[in-house]
């Protein structure tokens, strides 16, 4: 269309052009040119004849003279000839001689002035007289059509020349057109992708625009940086928006996500198969964003009914109730679990990374194994992937060695680490045999990232200390081994609004079920504390708090229980047992101190609970307690906040958890600081719920903005941004690589 009208639109104009401003030039011009001929020619012809005539009117032959004009008419173009004699009278004429023309109308043409035309009906007449000797006047009339003719068909070949001409000019114009118009539309579309400033560089071949080339790549960042900042702020999240960053900022690219823990676990129950949701942040986090963008969740396959569930492929489709992505399981050995999973990942990183004070244990063994299991989910990486760029979004601690080794084999991917835990100082860091495999395995990826800048920054200095890389502290960028990995941090949150949320029953309903559940009068105040039975989360500390609370006011016993939900959680390892039991005995312990009939402060559930369970107690209590020793972000304080659409109860936060930095509305407490807890669970209670209220709002408006949908879009985002820079960046290096001379040429 756009072609089309390039060609005619110029062709149009160029004959329009010849057809209103050429073609009656011609006409003017043919006219004035033959014109002039006639007069020579009539004047010719009336000199060669004036001599034979004047005889003949001496002489008196009237037929002579008749007979020279007739003579004279033989030639094609004169058309008549006369003679007037001094009184103007037509003595001689042709048989042609026109009646319309009187001889006193026809003046004589003096020395070379020109003849004149008469536009008759028949066609235009040249007129010329000459003057005989005294006697008269011989008056020549040419026909004048051959002239018409001439110009028509001069005309014809003019028009036809321009049309031609035009016509090639405007092809020639399109194509030129059509050339520029790609290089200016691939222009425009590296511009809006921030490449075009780059494109031109790359042909250039002049070492005083190094300078520029760096410039631009900064120029670059902060574009993005600025860019990202802006969209992000602009965009609703919700499960619809992740589908429209896969859809256009990856153009449909493949996602693919390894995690060791499964989002659901298929569990045998006597004859029966039971599906579990087990108790995870990272499955609370990941389930609803691959809810929203479908693809493949590669993880362990632990449950006990686990290979009953999958295809012939190990993939089962996921969620039950209304399967959307499909979950591809990895089996694994009991050593290998025992090695991999209990052992490295849970008795050698999770204490290294968290500070509670739990020695990390570190064995070779253990190592060989970690390193095995992680060779053995890239390979299923490499199956899943049906494309050699996916993008695979690598979930914890677990999972340490798998960017490098899937760099290894897709140097494409966009990978994406997400460390779901802290990243301990340096030095504590330090104390990891394989410190530096750790730090090598994640630099495989494109992005690492942390929930906070404090960890970010952490990892960024056990980088510096233990490996030989190039760190750009300003763009928080490491490069090891040539290859650019962006440390960046992404605060996990939970989805909004919950999906438990739709299926509650009303505070009331839930603050009755809650007592009755339990044996408690309906007029107590109830805390509830939801944890996986783990030594970081801080449930001793909590249970003492407790207690503290009613030594200090003995008027809550008896007024106040507290109920730990607490799931069973890796427990071979032996950590882990001991904390089981001193848990359970402190709780003993506490309850003995304090308990009446039909009472007790604290009540202790160690199993497994629903979501949509855990959600009740969220729902049925007065306040929520979350005093981890370290905790990377804890999903509990977001979940109870996102429980609460009556904007009532209140939520007391340790310090020491990545939630802290985002909710400083909750009751902030430092968990090693007894006393401190226990005066926070004080004011907890008493507090009025107008400033519940006013806390909770500004809680959930926080976590409704910053959503889970939003944790994951930013790393989609990411990942697209990582694409296109890459070709950019490689342009850039090409660039670089040229001015320095280094390119085969
Ligand atoms: C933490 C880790 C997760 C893990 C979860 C439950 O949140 O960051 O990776 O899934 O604990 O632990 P588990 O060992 O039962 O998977």
């Amino acid at each position: 269309m756009r072609i089309s009208l390039r060609f005619i639109l110029p062709l149009g104009l160029v004959l329009g052009l010849v057809a209103y401003g050429v073609v009656p030039l011609v006409d003017v011009l043919a006219f004035r040119w033959f014109g002039r001929d006639l007069d020579i020619r009539a004047r010719l012809i009336a000199n060669t004849i004036q001599d034979g005539v004047v005889d003949s009117l001496h002489s008196g032959k009237s037929e002579s003279v008749k007979r020279i004009f007739d003579r004279a008419i033989q030639d094609e173009r004169l058309f008549a000839v006369g003679f007037c004699n001094l009184k103007n009278h037509l003595v001689y004429g042709t048989q042609t001689f026109p009646k319309e023309i009187r001889c006193q109308d026809v003046l004589v043409q003096e020395g070379d002035s020109p003849g004149t035309v008469l536009r008759l009906e028949t066609g235009a007449l040249h007129i010329l007289a000459v003057d005989v000797q005294k006697r008269g006047k011989i008056v020549l009339l040419h026909d004048m059509s051959f002239i018409t003719k001439r110009s028509t068909y001069t005309k014809k070949y003019i028009f036809g020349f321009f049309a031609l001409l035009a016509a090639v000019i405007s092809l020639i114009t399109v194509v030129i057109a059509q050339i520029s118009m790609r290089g200016l539309v691939s222009g425009m579309r590296a511009l809006l992708r921030g490449e075009s400033l780059v494109r031109p560089l790359s042909r250039i071949r002049s070492p005083e625009l190094l300078p520029l080339a760096k410039d631009l790549r900064a120029l670059v960042r902060d574009l993005e940086r600025e860019r990202r900042v802006k969209d992000e702020a602009q965009i609703t999240w919700v499960p619809k928006t992740l589908k429209k960053i896969l859809n256009e900022d990856l153009i449909g690219d493949e996602v693919l996500i390894v995690s060791n823990r499964e989002p659901y676990i298929h569990v045998k129950k006597g004859d029966q198969i039971e599906i579990q949701v087990p108790a995870s942040g990272l499955v609370t986090a990941l389930e609803p964003v691959m809810r929203a963008c479908s693809g493949t969740w590669i993880a362990h396959g632990s449950g006990s009914a686990d290979r009953e569930a999958v295809d012939a492929k190990d993939h089962v489709q996921v969620p039950p109730d209304e399967p959307s992505y499909q979950i591809r399981r990895v089996w694994l050995t009991p050593e290998e679990e025992a090695g991999y999973y209990y052992g490295f990942a849970n008795e050698g990183l999770w204490p290294l990374c968290h500070i509670a004070h739990t020695r990390p244990t570190f064995r070779s063994s253990d190592w060989n194994h970690y390193v095995a299991v992680n060779r053995k989910f890239a390979e299923a990486v490499f199956q899943e992937a049906k494309t050699d760029d996916p993008v695979v979004l690598v979930q914890d601690y677990h999972f340490a060695l798998l960017p490098k080794m899937i760099r290894e084999k897709l140097p494409n991917a966009t990978i994406i680490s997400f460390w779901h835990i802290p990243w301990p100082n340096h030095e504590a860091f330090g104390i990891c045999p394989w410190r530096e495999e750790i730090l090598e395995g994640l630099l495989g990826s494109s992005v690492v990232g942390f929930h906070t800048a404090y960890h970010c920054n952490h990892f960024i200095e056990s980088v510096d200390r233990f490996l030989e890389a190039r760190i750009d502290r300003e763009s928080s960028t490491v490069s090891f081994g040539g290859k650019p990995t962006v440390i960046q941090s992404y605060p996990i949150s939970i989805e909004w609004p919950p999906r438990w949320i739709k299926t509650q029953k009303s505070i009331s309903e839930c603050r009755y079920k809650v007592r009755e559940m339990n044996g408690l009068p309906q007029n107590l105040y109830v805390g509830v504390g939801v944890d996986r039975l783990d030594y970081t989360k801080g449930i001793v500390e909590r249970f003492l708090a407790v207690e503290r609370l009613m030594e200090m006011n003995p008027e809550w016993v008896g007024r106040f229980s507290f109920i730990q939900i607490a799931a069973p959680s890796r427990s071979s390892i032996e950590q882990y047992q001991n904390f089981d039991q001193q848990v359970r005995a402190l709780a003993e312990r506490i309850n003995q101190r304090f308990a009446r009939p039909g009472y007790k402060p604290i009540i202790l559930k160690v199993e497994h609970h629903e979501p949509d369970q855990v959600f009740e107690y969220y729902r049925g209590s007065d306040l929520c307690m979350v005093t981890s020793l370290h905790d990377g972000m804890n999903l509990v304080a977001k979940e109870f906040i996102g429980a609460r659409d009556d904007d009532r109860g209140v939520l007391i936060l340790s310090q020491f958890t990545g939630a802290a930095r985002e909710l400083p509305e909750a009751l902030v407490v430092n968990p090693y600081n007894i006393d401190q807890c226990a005066v926070a669970l004080q004011v907890a209670l008493l507090m009025p719920l107008s400033e519940q209220t006013e806390r909770m709002r500004a809680m959930r408006g926080l976590v409704q903005e910053f959503n889970v949908f939003r944790w994951a879009g930013r790393m989609l985002i990411d990942a697209g941004r990582i694409r296109s820079r890459q070709r950019l960046m490689g342009r850039i290096s090409l660039t670089d690589a040229a001015l320095h001379g280094k390119t085969s040429r």
